[in-house]
């Protein structure tokens, strides 16, 4: 164990308050502490604490919608050019090209549940495992067996990579255990990994302790992906893995490993690309896909000002209305580039409430106003610090309709809106769609039931056609125990 020496000289002057109850810590606690005290890097995160708060407020003057050019409407591909995209997309998961990366470790304070977002149970009566992770896998599972009908001869695989942070590690894997199984993916082609943590501070720039043997910590935000899958990348790579999905835990309607956009960014040669959808609310809590002095960012919804995000074209739209759903495409020669050391994400400042031990008073007290700050890297700032590495990024983006690829858990019920109750209503509602494009009549569902179609069945709408449904394989199940039958619905036992 590092000594108190060690460990005082690490901590300085300023972070000296940590080792306050050292001498009536037990061995344990001592160990504790000290493993957090060595696994982190005291200067790097002081030094940042200093540079957010002497940060000049941003200057939005070279601040531009995003330019037409590599701007892809999926919804508005000829037909042709869609299936081709989905070919190159099925042909590239038939040579095992594909990883689909979904971060899960964030701590889903708006949502505050007592479980990991990806792992609740959202009763959609599918499988007995029924949560968002479980879903994100059955749709792998499906893609494969899709692959492998149109290349019969080769051996699909999809790397599937899940981040998670301390709070979400062990939950997470337990569950993905039994997901895994359900869908009858393989383990050998599933990593969980984590993502680092970083002290949180008061509003001093002291470290707050969770314990007096503990000190308060917060995962390093989404950004974090970067230095935790950088270890990973050469085993990936010797894989043979050239395509990766980056997408969030928390939406229902995630096409991960899409076909679709791994396909287009094949055909159009992109490093990356982000999704979007129309924010058509200037203030709905998604950040926005811009320029900024010609180069690609994502300007966070925390960060946008008003002017801007209320900004109309001539034809009344927002200006600023590629929403970026946090979901992007990246080829592996780009995310090697931009997980390398050298690149630095800027640090987000979030003011929060967070609960500490308060060393005059030996007690935990739960703060009632912000007392503290979390710092936190967003996925999305790669985009502009991809200069760093002298990369030219050949940039696309991907604008996706909403109600087929974007309802996203992130609130308690009492919101009314991106909480459960809202994602099963799109979940079927888009399964509706596809049934009524399909030909399947739900004439003789007469109560309105919400139908939610097993993405092990269809990952997007197809293969839905009247023949091939039947009670047998289980097709559609919906939650009052009907099965759609030949178009009809039919009651089961
Ligand atoms: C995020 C995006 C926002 C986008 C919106 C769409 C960022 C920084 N912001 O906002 O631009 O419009 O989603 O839904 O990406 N996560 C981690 N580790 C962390 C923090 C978060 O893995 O330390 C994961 C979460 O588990 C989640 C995803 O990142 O899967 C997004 O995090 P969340 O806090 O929900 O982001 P939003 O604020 O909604």
């Amino acid at each position: 164990m590092t000594s108190f020496e060690t460990l005082s000289n690490k901590l300085g002057d300023g972070q000296s308050h940590v080792l306050t109850y050292w001498d009536q810590l037990n061995d344990e606690e001592k160990h504790s502490l000290a493993s957090q005290i060595d696994g982190i890097n005291v200067g790097l995160y002081e030094q940042a604490f200093k540079e957010v708060q002497m940060l000049k407020p941003q200057s939005f003057e070279q601040i531009s919608p995003i330019s037409e050019d590599r701007h892809i409407v999926k919804s508005e591909l000829d037909p042709k050019i869609k299936d081709e995209h989905w070919d190159l997309g099925l042909k590239a998961i038939s040579r095992g090209e594909v990883g689909a990366i979904v971060m899960a470790g964030g701590q889903a304070t708006r949502l505050g549940a007592d479980q990991p977002k990806g792992t609740i149970n959202l009763g959609l009566g599918l499988s007995s495992t029924d949560s968002l992770l479980w879903i994100q896998a059955a749709r792998i599972a499906r893609l494969l067996k899709l692959a492998k009908e149109a290349y019969p001869d080769s051996s699909p695989s999809i790397q599937w990579l899940v981040m998670t942070s301390n709070s979400t590690m062990e939950e997470t894997r337990n569950h993905l255990v039994k997901v895994v199984q359900d869908v009858g993916i393989s383990m050998d082609d599933v990593t969980i990994f984590s993502q680092a943590e970083i002290p949180c501070f008061d509003l001093n720039g002291k470290f707050l302790l969770s314990s007096r043997s503990s000190l308060a910590t917060a995962p390093d935000g989404n950004g974090g992906l970067y230095a935790a899958i950088r270890p990973l990348l050469p085993k990936l790579k010797s894989r043979g893995v050239k395509h990766f999905h980056i997408v969030c835990v928390d939406n229902i309607l995630c096409r991960i490993a899409d076909p679709h956009l791994i396909g287009c960014a094949i055909d159009m040669n992109a490093d990356c690309a982000a999704t979007t959808v129309e924010k058509t609310n200037p203030f709905e809590s998604v950040g926005v896909v811009c320029l900024e002095s010609g180069h690609v960012r994502v300007l966070e919804y925390s960060e946008i000002p008003k002017e801007l995000a209320e900004k109309r074209d001539p034809n009344g739209k927002l200006s600023f209305r590629a929403g970026s759903v946090a979901m992007h495409y990246f080829t592996m020669d780009f995310l090697e580039k931009v997980s390398d050391e050298s690149v630095r994400l800027p640090f987000h400042v979030a003011k929060k409430k967070i609960p500490y031990f308060d060393l005059s008073t030996s007690t935990v007290v739960q703060p009632k106003e912000p007392n503290g700050i979390k710092l936190e890297q967003f996925v999305f700032d790669v985009f502009p610090h991809a200069k760093q590495v002298s990369l030219n990024i050949r940039f696309l983006v991907w604008e996706v309709l909403r109600h087929e690829e974007f309802s996203p858990l992130k609130n308690a019920e009492h919101v009314g809106r991106d909480c459960i109750s809202t994602i099963r209503r799109d979940f079927a509602s888009e399964c509706r769609r596809w049934l009524a494009r399909a030909g399947v009549e739900l004439s003789g569902d007469k109560y309105g039931n919400p139908v939610y179609i097993s993405p092990l069945v269809s990952y997007a709408g197809e293969d839905l056609s009247k023949g091939q449904i039947s009670p047998s394989n289980g097709v559609i199940k919906m939650t009052n125990g009907l099965l759609v039958e030949n178009g009809t619905v039919a009651q089961t036992s």
